[in-house]
């Protein structure tokens, strides 16, 4: 982030915290309870955010070396994605051109063999996702290997994270996907991130709850008041919008150190933690020492349900026992607060909308990111602005 940037950032969360407000959108939001418990919206949001629109699949570190790959099916659909042999990172459907299998499980950060097997027939793929082999050949005259490739799907990695599809399509633009972030991007250095731990949570809520837990700060020391509110600054946050995509900096109770600096020597990395909503369905956290990742999925064709990933990285490889042990105790805070406090009220909220008690909850002025959040995702379904009755 640029040093003119980071102290804007600054002088804003301290002249919030000093007149004891908080950044303020232009309206009180009214978000209908369908929102989360309309099978109709989450068909069209299947469909037309998840199975079209680029989702943030991983950081660059987790393909580090040509052969390098993971695989997810999270999303709906079975993925791979894998650097090839020429350094590219390519996406594709995780099936077999035999009978669909899926031709790779799990996940490798090493090179590997170069190639997928799949385990059913042992047809065999390279990491351009080529078919090389066909068994046993006599037998399957007239197909064409070069036409029984996996099938492609957009990918694109830049600033040091990767991005794919589910359907094959347009080529992705990083830049228009970011509105206007990709500098901020560049500048954290994420190509030398690596990948320290990932969990996947089933969890008795709508997708969006996920998202929405980290989009206001205003709960965090009622809620997180034995966890985490000894750390930031209550009641504050600085939201700025970038295309569908929202950042909101969360002044840590150290940011009042900077008033006795220079302004030219602020540091807003330090002394915030920055939540990143990416449209349309990854929260990206700054930590300053580390960065959080949880991407949120719809859990099949119900929408009082989803299943989150939560990825956690850090700026180099915990390669001692004690390094191993700091990152495990961070990783375990960040669980405690978000699971253990933040999901039971996610999926109180999913009986409240379920109850037939109102037809809407409020997001109040003081909550800009939510509105914000949901507003493009109801633009993104074609839906008209919702207003009460
Ligand atoms: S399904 Fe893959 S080789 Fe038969
Ligand atoms: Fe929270």
């Amino acid at each position: 982030m640029r040093a003119a940037t980071q102290i804007e950032l600054c002088r804003r969360s301290l002249a919030y915290i000093e007149g004891r407000r908080t950044e303020v959108g232009a309206h009180t939001y009214f978000n209908p309870v369908g929102d989360y418990s309309c099978p109709r919206q989450l068909a069209q949001e299947r469909e037309r955010l998840f199975l079209r629109e680029p989702l943030l699949l991983a950081i660059s570190g987790q393909l580090p070396v040509p052969g390098a790959y993971l695989t997810t099916d999270l999303g709906g659909r079975p993925l791979l994605l894998v650097r090839g042999d020429d350094g590219r990172v390519r996406a594709f459907l995780n099936v077999c051109r035999h009978r669909g299998t899926q031709v790779a499980a799990g996940c490798s950060t090493a090179a590997g063999k170069g190639a997928f097997t799949c385990p059913y027939h042992a047809w065999t793929y390279d990491t351009q996702g080529r078919l090389k082999a066909v068994n046993p050949a006599y037998a399957f005259e007239g197909v064409k290997r070069e036409e029984r490739g996996l099938v492609e799907l957009p990918c694109a990695e830049r600033h040091g994270l990767v991005w794919a599809c589910q359907s094959p399509g347009q080529a992705i633009d990083v830049d228009a996907l970011l509105g206007g972030l990709a500098d901020e991007f560049e500048a954290y250095d994420l190509g030398r991130y690596t990948h320290f731990e990932t969990r996947v949570l089933h969890k008795p809520f709508n997708w969006k709850l996920v998202l929405d837990t980290f989009l206001e700060t205003w709960h965090i020391p009622v809620l997180h008041r034995k966890t985490v509110a000894p750390i930031f600054q209550p009641d504050v946050g600085v939201f700025d919008a970038f295309g569908r995509n929202g950042r909101m900096v969360i002044p840590r109770r150290s940011i009042l150190e900077l008033k006795e600096q220079p302004e030219s020597q602020w540091s807003l990395l330090k002394h915030t933690a920055i939540v990143y909503c990416l449209y349309p369905n990854t929260i990206f956290v700054w930590q300053g020492d580390h960065v959080e990742i949880w991407r949120s999925y719809p859990d099949g064709d119900a929408p009082g349900r989803c299943v989150t990933e939560m990825s956690f990285y850090i700026p180099e490889p915990a390669e001692t026992e004690s390094a191993r042990r700091h990152w495990q105790r961070n990783l375990e805070l960040l669980l405690a607060t978000v699971e253990n406090e933040d999901f039971p009220l996610c999926a109180q909220i999913q009986r409240g909308a379920e109850s037939g008690a109102q037809h809407y909850t409020t997001f109040g002025r003081n909550e800009p990111a939510l509105s914000h959040f949901h507003a493009g995702i109801r633009g993104a379904l074609g839906l008209p602005p919702y207003v009460p009755a």
